[in-house]
């Protein structure tokens, strides 16, 4: 079975919409394996977006990711890893697509709610780096 990394962002559980991001993918028959509450710090912000760390947006959205606890979970399901990048919807939030999680409750691209592995590969490497299994 296919697993993948999500995290629920801290605006998911300030704004108290984790429930219904949960439900959705319950819903789409994906199986919540693992899950997690965590305060983040900046080492491993550093580590998990270090793809984007020259980017300008990368001091707000560091401090976007530590303003709050996020949800970890490992969530699993036949061809999960793309599965859930379609119920996610696009990173900027005017390209998500009514009906996707951003689409339906992001209104700027720093905030917007959920992350989800881009890959098999990378969710192996996520799941180790937050779950360290
Ligand atoms: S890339 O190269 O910019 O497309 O990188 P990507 O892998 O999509 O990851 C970008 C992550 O940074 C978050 N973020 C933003 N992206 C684009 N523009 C702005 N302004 C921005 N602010 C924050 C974006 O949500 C991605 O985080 P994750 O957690 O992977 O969704």
């Amino acid at each position: 079975m296919e697993r993948t990394y999500i995290m629920l962002k801290p605006d998911a559980l300030k704004r108290g919409v984790a429930g219904e991001i949960i439900s959705r993918i319950e819903r789409k028959g994906y199986k919540i394996a693992d899950a997690k509450m965590m305060q983040l710090g900046e080492a491993i912000l550093k580590e998990h977006y270090a793809h984007i760390a020259d980017k300008p947006f990368f001091p707000e959205l560091v401090d976007y990711m530590t303003s709050g606890p996020v949800l970890a979970m490992i969530v699993e399901g036949p061809d999960v890893v793309q599965g859930m990048r379609i119920l996610m919807g696009a990173t900027k939030w005017e390209e998500a697509a009514p009906g996707t999680i951003r689409g339906d409750y992001a209104n700027c691209t720093t905030e917007n709610l959920i992350h989800g592995s881009d890959s098999v590969e990378n969710a192996e490497i996520e799941i180790k780096r937050f779950f360290g299994k």
